[in-house]
């Protein structure tokens, strides 16, 4: 299973973005995020491709949650995508990057009076309103600057969608964003309409991630449309936009099999096609927000192996073989968060077929669980682990935790290898400390 540029070069090294990992690992260290900058510029077209073929009233934004650094905000202007941010931290990222404010949509369930003023000051594209408090301090930031403030309403489709329990957020019972069943939501529009500082240009929903179908997002595209229809029944007023977030899944083993871009847009053109009719719609700007889908297969994480032990087990009776590498749960809290899957290959013998099934460990005073059963050909300290898929969540989910520094991230493109983070240093993890005067 291999993704973009990856490959085995000549001397049985995996080798990605015209680079081998074994001398990135030396060059750079481990652990390192790798990035592959064709397949995520290619994933980027895709999406714009896609969906623009069926549907030519559709942007995309791709949700920075996934990975976001200035570099990133560069490539993803230069596709011409917008981008999604969910906190202040986001939006200044891609300001500094000089990512237009025009292409931003702002998130976030609890934005403070800051985060606003931020976003209206800096005419951000659109402030994607989550609850009633949030728009009442909207409208008076608005005001005070002599601004509208043009948003879309999250809403709660209700709909359950395939996925870990954590990373589902259609459902009724949701902390995100106005309830559609209830009758909050139209009460919300009402307000709404009714606010000098406000101009609602539409509906935004987000049902899940990591979805290996599509049938959550049909549903959902149902469900707002519908919203649609009784705003303009119950308002007379007509919103514009339906924004229905991201969530395509990424085969991060050879079991998940989520369907590719284009299959991904034919559903999702398809559903709002069928909608509209059955609601008696006229054609919105359609907005799709892909954060994983972009960026999780472009990304690998290289490791390098510490130790091997074979520790004696009961169930069944043997021996467990623990692979033990130099990092874990501070670079990739996935799979002790969502129980997530992963595939990891021996970068510097990756032409050597799998003999053995693995447990690999990082080293955290946790049991920081990488991947339960790993199928690797013999392994040895000093190896050069690769594990799969790592670019979304996981460089944007990296903690401090044992006061590890964070690993790099190397961007590889035709034989070029580039630092796009920089390792943290030691004195970066005390840099924040103070020791106050009492205590010296
Ligand atoms: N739009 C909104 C409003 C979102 O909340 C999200 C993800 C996305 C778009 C992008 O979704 P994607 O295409 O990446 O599925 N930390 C979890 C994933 C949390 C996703 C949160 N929201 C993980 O590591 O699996």
């Amino acid at each position: 299973m291999l993704f973009g540029t990856q490959r085995l070069n000549d001397k049985g090294h995996l080798e990605v973005g015209g680079c081998d990992t074994v001398e990135l690992a030396e060059r750079f260290g481990t652990p390192a995020y790798i990035l592959d900058e064709a397949l995520l510029r290619k994933n980027c077209q895709e999406y714009l491709r896609s969906f623009r073929s069926r549907y030519a009233a559709t942007d995309i934004a791709y949700a920075g949650k996934a990975f976001l650094t200035m570099a990133m905000c560069r490539i993803i202007e230069q596709e011409g995508l917008y981008l999604d941010c969910a906190s202040a931290g986001e939006i200044y990222t891609a300001l500094k990057a000089g990512f237009p404010a025009s292409r931003i949509f702002h998130h976030g369930n609890c934005k403070t009076i800051d985060e606003l003023r931020m976003s209206i000051e800096n005419q951000i594209h659109r402030i994607v309103v989550d609850n009633l408090t949030e728009l009442e301090i909207l409208n008076t930031v608005a005001i005070e600057q002599k601004r509208k403030a043009e948003i879309l309403f999250r809403v709660a489709p209700g709909v359950d969608p395939h996925t870990h329990r954590l990373i589902r957020t259609g459902q009724q019972d949701t902390k995100f964003g106005f309830n559609i069943k209830s009758g909050q939501a139209i009460n919300a529009v009402r307000k709404a309409l009714d606010m000098p500082g406000i101009n609602l240009k539409g509906i935004h929903c987000h049902v899940g991630s990591q979805l290996l179908d599509t049938d959550a997002h049909i549903g959902a595209i149902d469900v707002m449309v519908g919203f649609g229809r009784e705003i303009l029944d119950e308002t007379g007023y007509l919103i514009e936009e339906i924004n229905t977030g991201g969530g395509l899944g990424i085969p991060y083993t050879n079991d998940q099999a989520p369907p590719g871009i284009d299959r991904f847009a034919d559903d999702i053109v398809g559903a709002l096609s069928k909608a509209l009719d059955t609601h008696g719609f006229p054609k919105p700007r359609l907005i799709q927000e892909p954060g994983r889908s972009i960026v999780g297969t472009a990304g690998i994480t290289l490791y390098r192996v510490g130790a091997v032990k074979q520790v004696p087990i009961l169930e069944p009776p043997g021996y467990r073989t623990y692979v033990i590498v130099d990092g874990g749960l501070s670079d990739n809290p996935r799979p002790l968060l969502y129980d997530a899957a992963y595939t990891a290959l021996i970068a510097n013998r990756a032409d050597v077929p799998p003999t053995q099934t693995v447990t690999i460990a990082g080293k955290h005073c946790e049991t920081d669980t990488l991947i339960q059963k790993a199928k690797l050909p013999d392994v040895r300290p000093g190896d050069v682990l690769a594990v799969l898929c790592t670019g979304a969540y996981n460089y944007s989910m990296a903690s401090n935790y044992n006061r590890f520094a964070r690993p790099p991230v190397i961007l590889v493109m035709d034989g070029t290898a580039d630092v796009i983070a920089q390792r943290e240093t030691l004195d970066d993890l005390v840099s924040h400390d103070v020791i106050p005067e009492r205590l010296k």
